[in-house]
């Protein structure tokens, strides 16, 4: 229990690799001193052969001395184990290979993902408009459920509050400009809360109210349905129907959308008493952002954010 303790490496791999790296550099620089001691031995030991001890007295190429060109070849030599170490190490020795082919191989991994991501949304289109025709196989074909973008619009504080008393909490011209353009023209999926808290039907828009009430009553041309797939239902002929609220609409729609357009009022709501959800970044990329200061008509700084589902 009390035996002497064994001594645990606190070298990670990194550390270890990287000394590697440097005993190996330093074995390679000695060698090329000890080249660079014997050629300059060597040399003078050849000039000497010649000139004292006259080997190879005669033999001279071009009216030069051999000596003089056997010194240039091995200095020719050197030069070669000189540029060797400092320089083509560098650049092609086995970590450049490496570097390369480590950088080469996280490009491709970044298009493998790429492509995957898109397979994956195609894949999810494919498949909701597959179970929509299955479940409706009297839809006529040029009914059927193509690959309409279903989009969540909100304005939410930094703490995801929306509203207070079935009402907004915040009145904040530009991003009623904003919700009025972007939805105009098109189909509005609400909850019935949501629906009570406009003092009319909104123009230019086709109101789909869902109500668990058999006989909700509501303004000619306003559409009442008892769940969220008969809401979708009534809009598949729209291109981009908007879930525009309130929480619990929200809340359950979340997790089909395609877009969130995302208006974050940039405070904190205390006594709200309706939030949105969490937008999870693993699920949702932001693609856009637009942000507008406070100012006499904005008590509160805001951002336009689009998401798209990843
Ligand atoms: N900041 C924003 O962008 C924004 C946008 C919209 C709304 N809001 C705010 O949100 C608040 C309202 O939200 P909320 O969550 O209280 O209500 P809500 O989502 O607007 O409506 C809830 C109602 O919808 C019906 N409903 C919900 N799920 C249903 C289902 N699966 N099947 C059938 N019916 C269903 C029920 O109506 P019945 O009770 O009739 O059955 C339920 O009471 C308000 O304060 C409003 O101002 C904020």
């Amino acid at each position: 229990m009390f035996g002497k303790k064994k001594q645990v490496s606190t070298i990670d791999k990194d550390q270890l690799e990287l000394i590697e790296y440097a005993q190996k550099r330093v074995r390679q620089k000695k060698r090329l001193y000890i080249h660079f001691v014997v050629f300059l031995i060597g040399a003078v030991f050849l000039i000497l052969a010649n000139t004292v001890l006259g080997i190879g007295k005669d033999f001279t190429i071009a009216g030069i001395n051999w000596f003089v060109y056997a010194i240039l070849l091995w200095l020719f030599l050197f030069v070669y184990h000189f540029v060797n170490v400092f320089i083509t190490n560098k650049f092609m020795g086995k970590d450049w290979e490496k570097q390369q082919l480590d950088k080469l191989v996280s490009q491709q991994q970044k298009r493998i993902d790429k492509l995957k991501e898109g397979f994956l949304k195609e894949e999810r289109k494919i498949a909701q408009s597959q179970a929509y025709n299955e479940t409706h196989p009297d839809t006529k074909p040029e009914e059927k459920k193509n690959s309409n973008e279903l989009t969540i619009i909100v304005a939410a504080g930094e703490d995801n509050a929306i509203g207070k008393d079935n009402d907004l909490i915040w009145h904040l011209r530009d991003d009623l400009k904003h919700f009025k353009k972007i939805t105009s023209g098109h189909h509005i999926i609400m909850g019935r809360k949501t629906f009570e808290s406009f003092p009319k039907p909104l123009p230019n828009r086709t109101h789909i109210v869902i109500t668990r009430q058999d006989n909700y009553k509501v303004p000619e041309g306003v559409i009442v349905v008892n769940n969220l797939e008969d809401a979708l239902d009534a809009a598949r002929k729209d291109n981009q129907p908007f879930i525009i609220g309130g929480g619990e609409i929200y809340k359950q729609s979340i997790n089909i959308a395609d877009k969130l357009e995302l208006t974050r009022v940039h405070a904190t709501f205390e006594g709200a008493d309706t939030f949105f959800p969490e937008v999870d970044s693993k699920i949702w990329k932001e693609i856009s952002r637009e942000t507008h200061d406070a100012d006499e008509d904005h008590k509160y700084a805001f951002s336009f954010i689009t998401y798209e589902r990843k």
